[in-house]
């Protein structure tokens, strides 16, 4: 049997190598994911041949990262709950992907992650996996084995002779991709509890950002993000250019209690610094462009597409449909919004497009030479009124 490990080199994975490798007496394959966590991932791949595993892929999928799954999220303004921009959300199906493939040329029957089973990341693994091979075995040590805290886990470790980082626990459960950093767990359990301002990896503390302003143009093409400032970027380096620019602004905090699919509250702080913008500049663009009902259909339905999203229901039916009624929307959506980034906000500050639904001469507060006419707002709005009128006279009859 072999088992196609999702590896992180963190102390739970290296030892579910071990434990995996024992208990199905099967041959283990590692499986790292580039998804832009700045990790040194040939570092972490020798770490899994050391620890016993037979081979360790190494799939840098930070491309298809931004281009499948976070600028599909900005064409369909998902955000969950009103603040989390879906930052792992949207990764693990990507990894999920990716895993599959090589699962597949591996020829593994079995693949393993290190998500607990309290979260929403192992549903999001899972659902995705089967998404690609349906008959596939999935294992998560954290929902079978003995061990109950991370001191067990390193006296494995120690038993065994599994390389483990003198690091002291971290304080925190990160993870970390081209969209966002989230910490939950240690103190932020308290969720009346302010995260130290040390916690913070990409973005300035707000009130110690620049005095000075930054303004930065985002250039959309079909409702995705193609330039900044102009120059012409691919997905991955686009989004890496506005992290830079949004979190030297401290831009992109938001510090949530939200609903895990398995249904309990957790709290959550994220960094999405560049998501931040991508958002705002996307509906600047879109006010212009997108038809008003056209718009209001795509914002009832963000709140669904977030959701599914979140639950790992991003391979699917009803993503998929709503994908394309998102992505048909989008297609007006060309153009450019500006943006003022200064000390943790980002304000619009203009719009344009080319094909702008934008009417000067038909808005204009001046003289519009006949360009609407103000006798039919009073037919207009009788006719809204009738059922209103009628309710009225109704009423006063009781
Ligand atoms: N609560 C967020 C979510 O469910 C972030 C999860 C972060 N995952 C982690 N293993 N630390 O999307």
């Amino acid at each position: 049997m072999k088992i196609l490990v999702a590896y992180s080199g963190g102390l739970d994975t290296s030892v579910a190598i071990v434990w995996l490798k024992e208990k199905y007496n099967a041959d283990i394959v590692g499986f790292c994911s580039d998804v832009g966590q700045g990790e040194d991932l040939e570092a972490t791949r020798r770490k899994a041949l050391k620890t016993g595993a037979v081979s360790c892929h190494v799939l840098d999928q930070r491309e298809e990262f931004v281009r499948d799954f976070v600028f599909p999220a900005v064409r369909a303004g998902a955000v969950y709950e009103g603040e989390y921009y879906l930052g792992t959300a949207l990764a693990r199906p990507c990894i999920a992907r990716g895993m599959m493939d090589v699962a597949a040329r591996e020829g593994a029957t079995a693949i393993a992650h290190g998500s607990t089973g309290k979260g929403n990341d192992q549903v999001r693994f899972e659902l995705g996996a089967y998404w690609f091979n349906p008959s596939i075995k999935i294992i998560a040590p954290w929902r079978e084995w003995e061990f109950k805290s991370r001191s067990e886990l390193i006296a494995f470790a120690a038993a065994k002779n599994i390389p483990v980082e003198a690091t002291a626990a971290r304080p925190y459960s990160i993870d970390r991709n081209l969209l966002h950093t989230s910490y939950e767990g240690g103190i932020l359990e308290d969720p009346d509890a302010e995260p130290p301002p040390e916690m913070f990896q990409r973005t300035a503390d707000p009130r110690k950002a620049p005095d000075q302003p930054r303004e930065v143009a985002i250039s959309f093409e079909k409702g995705t993000p193609v330039a900044v400032d102009g120059n012409p970027l691919g997905p991955a380096a686009l989004l890496s250019e506005l992290n830079i620019l949004a979190g030297e602004h401290g831009i992109g905090r938001a510090d949530v209690v939200e609903d895990r699919f398995v249904g309990m509250k957790s709290r959550g702080v994220y960094e999405t610094p560049g998501g931040t913008l991508l958002h705002k500049a996307h509906r600047a663009v879109a006010s212009l462009t997108m038809d008003r009902e056209a718009m209001r259909l795509r914002d009832t339905l963000s709140v669904e597409y977030a959701t599914l999203t979140y639950r790992g229901f991003w391979f699917s039916p009803e993503r998929e449909a709503l994908q394309k009624l998102v992505d048909s929307v989008n297609e007006p959506v060309t153009g450019v919004a500006r943006l003022r980034l200064y000390k943790g906000s980002a304000a619009v500050i203009g719009r344009r497009a080319p094909r702008s639904l934008y009417r000067n001469d038909i808005v204009t507060f001046e003289d519009d030479r006949g360009a609407y006419d103000q006798r039919d707002a009073g037919g207009f709005i009788r006719l809204n009124g009738l059922r209103l009128r009628t309710t009225a006279l109704a009423n006063k009859g009781r």
